[in-house]
């Protein structure tokens, strides 16, 4: 999860909550077959990040230069060692499914050559511990870590050598893993992922240029976003080329990309704000989308955008159109969006002026921690996928509330949160969208980026004045095991069934 206010330049404008969707419901009023989870990242979860031969890759160089609101993931959950119990936890709280990353620099720790052994035993025992219990395992392959080794070499994500070295990383994850993995996706959310790493510098690889972003020292936030998007569906593609070649046949998976969406709304219903909203999902979706179904950017983005965005070659088009057999959605909050046209007299230019909107979150100001509960956007977003892109197989993988870490085990925000989308996704399959899954953000209280360990999404808290980083079960945990295991469910917390005690250590904290 990103936080949206750092992440957008944002005004705010009045809470506009409300709860949306069928109000109690049981996973039986879903489709046999569709798939409830919850996630976590490598870097945000596994800790031992000087064990076993993992090297550094770009978040640990972020995070140890303090950028991470001073936290690292030197240790983390610990989930490294913690494994076993972690997917004992997943078994009591009744997970289909759980979605994870592979750390590249633990498993190819200079990012090409030679297998780590030690990490390739860790996800081999990972993923066995999961389907052995009958979860079934949902992998990311790159979720914001390049060894930093790739990065210092040649710039990473900005240089066109990454798709070659992209596809053979995954080449290594498809041979030893395949046999039990079916759903992979390739890169988390590439259209939040470059605006915060190459346009604001927020994130690792902490690269812009001024006017834009915060204090990097290299970069350029006018093309390099365009670029590293461009270079992530190129390295999609020919992953996806390769999988369909070597394993599809044998392996029986799916090779998929997650896509950052908002529910987009425009201030008003003049013509300037409407076409501005469109303006939005055409550079937010669109970007990614259009060139995934149709093989080219959207038009709009080629007027604004010009010559700093890259163009495909007639065989890139062909072969990037088509290459995903599903869509991961990470869907949190709706924007309003207004029209600012003007921003295209300016010069330079970085994908906000292109866009030529303004973005205002929805929400109170002071309510600093829980995000606005806009599940309506959750359906829109959904029905958006339907409408312009040909309803593709979706897994929603991820969606959660955010509340202050180290404060009440009664997460019962966090409830009314996962209560209201579950129940809008509902209404959206009822209405013919073909998502096919729905993962909670996140399973354990993990690393969150740009907060570090004062946030906390999880349905489990860590301990982590604990040496042994003990997991406590939050309300929220009992609340989705009831829903998992059956049972009829409105957004009252219920009762704890089938999770072990709850001490609220936390809150005598
Ligand atoms: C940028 O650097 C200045 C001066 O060192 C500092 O005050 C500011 O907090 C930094 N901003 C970010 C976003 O890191
Ligand atoms: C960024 O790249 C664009 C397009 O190549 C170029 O025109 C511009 O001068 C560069 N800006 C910086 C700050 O290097
Ligand atoms: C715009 O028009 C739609 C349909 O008539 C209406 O539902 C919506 O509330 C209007 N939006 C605004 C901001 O006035
Ligand atoms: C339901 O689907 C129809 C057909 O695609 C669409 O016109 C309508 O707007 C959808 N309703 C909602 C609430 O999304
Ligand atoms: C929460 O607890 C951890 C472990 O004691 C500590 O490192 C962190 O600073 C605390 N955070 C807050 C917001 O109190």
């Amino acid at each position: 999860m990103w936080r949206l206010r750092l992440l957008l330049i944002l005004a705010a404008q009045a809470a506009l909550t409300a709860v949306f969707g069928a109000d109690t419901y049981s996973r039986h009023d879903f489709p046999p077959g569709f798939v409830f989870g919850s996630g976590t990242s490598a870097y945000q979860v596994e800790g031992a990040a000087n064990e076993d031969g993992r090297t550094p890759s770009v978040w640990d160089t972020f995070a140890h230069a303090g950028f991470a609101n001073g936290a690292t993931g030197d240790v983390a959950c610990d989930g490294y060692h913690k494994y076993k119990e972690d997917v004992q936890l997943m078994v009591e709280t009744g997970l289909d499914a759980y979605r994870f990353s592979i750390s590249w620099s633990r498993l190819i720790p200079h990012g090409r050559g030679p297998v780590n052994p030690k990490g390739l035993r860790y996800y081999n025992n990972l993923i066995d511990e999961l389907t052995k219990n009958g979860i079934q395992p949902h992998v990311t392959l790159y979720h914001f870590d390049l060894p930093q080794e790739l990065e210092d070499e040649y710039g990473g994500w900005v240089s066109n050598k990454i798709v070659e070295e992209f596809t053979a990383y995954a080449d290594v994850c498809f041979r030893e893993f395949g046999d039990r993995v079916r759903y992979w996706s390739t890169v988390n959310e590439p259209n939040i992922f470059s605006i915060g790493g190459y346009d604001q510098g927020i994130v690792p690889p902490k690269r812009c240029s001024p006017p834009f972003g915060f204090n990097c020292t290299k970069g350029n936030s006018s093309s390099e976003p365009y670029l590293v998007v461009h270079n992530i569906l190129l390295a999609h593609a020919s992953v996806a080329k390769l999988y369909r070649e070597k394993y599809k046949v044998r392996q029986q998976g799916f090779i998929g990309l997650s896509v950052y969406a908002f529910g987009i709304y425009p201030l008003t219903n003049s013509t300037e704000d409407l076409s501005a909203a469109q303006r939005a999902n055409d550079f937010f979706i669109g970007w990614l989308m259009h060139p995934l179904i149709y093989g080219d950017y959207p038009r709009v983005m080629k007027q604004n955008v010009g010559s700093r965005l890259p163009a495909f070659t007639p065989l890139e088009s062909k072969q990037v159109k088509g290459s995903t057999d599903f869509l991961g959605l990470i869907y949190y909050t709706s924007i309003t969006i207004e029209d600012e046209s003007s921003s295209l007299e300016e010069e330079p230019r970085d994908f906000n002026r292109d866009m030529a909107v303004r973005l205002i979150t929805g929400g109170n100001p002071s309510q600093y921690f829980e995000m606005p509960i806009m599940p309506e956007g959750l359906q829109q977003a959904l029905e958006y996928f339907k409408q312009v892109y040909g309803n593709p197989p979706l897994l929603i993988y991820e969606n959660g509330q955010r509340t202050p870490r180290n404060t009440t085990m009664q997460d019962t925000e966090r409830i009314s949160y996962i209560h209201a989308h579950i129940g809008a996704v509902l209404d959206s399959l009822r209405n013919g969208s073909n998502t096919i899954g729905y993962f909670t953000w996140s399973f354990l209280d993990v690393l969150e980026v740009l907060d570090g360990y004062e946030s906390s999404f999880g349905h489990y808290f860590v301990d982590l004045d604990d040496l042994d980083l003990k997991r406590y079960p939050k309300l929220s945990a009992g609340w989705y095991a009831q829903f998992l295991k059956g049972k009829r469910v409105g957004p009252e917390p219920g009762t704890l069934i089938g999770i072990g005690s709850n001490p609220s250590i936390a809150d005598s904290k």
